[in-house]
């Protein structure tokens, strides 16, 4: 029995409608939990360029600061400025609240194995997690410019990372293998750069920490090879941040629709193994659906339960949201990025409703 304040960023194009689900979810879990969750809206992206001129205000990233957890739609427009979107508002968010752990989990739902490009046989028991490291590496590091010079234009862009930074995701890395099957990936590409170098030593000394753990090295070449040709022999990944955005991508493929992947953003975990976070789905603001009531909630319902188990240390009631969404599924409900034949093609909000009323 408790009260959690969460800053609610729906954002553009699909954001807010599938976010309307993940909170009529939430309420539902008020409800048979007997909890209660403190939510303020606050506008994001696209949506905040117009309204304020800006993606993301200063009050909004207060609002985030004074919350436990951030739950976040989707940004995005087609007429409008994506850069300045990632600029004001994704990477403020991920930096400032150091969201250094990015946990991409694929699972594959049996009932949907058959809706990818991808032979159903090699999607057997996949069931995966990418940890990517999210604040380092190529996307921050300095120097990062362009310049003019006597032999034409030239630009760069600085890989770093430092013993502190790959320590701390490493661990991550480590400590969600061990709930789980305890079988640890880490991706590098340490035949080339010396970053992959220090990331490869960090995590043989690391394991000796964690003998019940199995750590496994892999180039990220041959881990893009791997996971579409045998994707069931991961348990979890993890890498630095420009591969790991460059393999969820990929590995989002394996669920049969981007509509169904969940993600979390967490900062340093506190003694209790919680940590701060932001929780969104992996698909985008996708603005040629937006509108109809034709998207999936699925991802952004899922996101809802992760943060209930990392950011909110409720364990029992984030379970209760993913059997829901595994019982809905089993009984043929079906949005329409995931019809099939048989199956009962039903609106956004019939999905969510659907799972709203499983959890209670
Ligand atoms: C992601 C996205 C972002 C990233 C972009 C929009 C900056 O691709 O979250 O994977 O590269 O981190
Ligand atoms: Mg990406």
């Amino acid at each position: 029995m408790g009260s959690y304040r969460i800053a609610v960023l729906p954002g553009d194009g699909v954001g807010p409608e599938v976010m309307q689900e993940a909170l009529r979810v939430l309420t539902a879990v008020e409800r048979g939990f007997g909890h209660h969750f403190d939510l303020t809206e606050e506008i994001v992206g696209a949506a905040g360029i117009q309204r304020y001129d800006i993606a993301l205000r200063p009050e909004g990233l207060e609002l985030c600061r004074r919350s436990q957890a951030i739950l976040f739609g989707a940004v995005g427009d087609p007429k409008g400025d994506d850069a300045r979107i990632i600029r004001e508002a994704l990477f403020p968010l991920r930096r400032t609240f150091h969201l250094f752990a990015n946990l991409r989990p694929v699972k594959v739902v049996s009932a949907l194995a058959g809706g990818t490009t991808i032979k159903p046989e090699a999607l057997d028991g996949v069931d995966l997690m990418v940890v990517r490291e999210l604040t380092g590496g190529l996307y921050f590091g300095l120097p990062k410019r362009q310049w003019r010079s006597k032999d034409g234009r030239k630009a760069v862009d600085t890989l770093r990372y430092s013993e502190r930074e790959i320590e701390r995701i490493l661990r991550v890395g480590f400590e969600l293998a061990r709930q789980r099957r305890r079988k640890l990936t880490s991706v590098d590409k340490a035949n080339v750069m010396e970053t992959s170098r220090l990331w490869r030593q960090m995590a043989d000394e690391i394991s000796s920490e964690y003998p019940d753990v199995q750590l496994d090295h892999m180039y990220v070449d041959a881990c893009a090879m791997n996971l579409i040709y045998r994707p069931s022999q991961f348990d979890v990944i993890v890498t630095e941040n420009m591969f790991g955005d460059i393999l969820t991508d990929e590995a989002s493929v394996l669920s049969g629709s981007l509509g169904m992947l969940p993600s979390a953003s967490l900062g340093k975990p506190r003694p209790d193994g919680t940590a701060f976070g932001m929780y969104e789905p992996i698909h985008g603001s996708a603005p040629d659906i937006a509108g109809q009531g034709v998207a999936n909630p699925t991802a952004m319902i899922l996101s809802a339960a992760m943060m209930l188990r990392y950011s909110l240390g409720l364990p029992k009631e984030a379970a209760a949201i993913e059997k829901a969404v595994e019982v809905v599924l089993d009984k043929g409900y079906r949005t329409r990025d995931i019809t099939q034949p048989g199956s009962r093609t039903v609106s956004t909000r019939e999905m969510g409703e659907a799972v709203a009323a499983a959890v209670g």
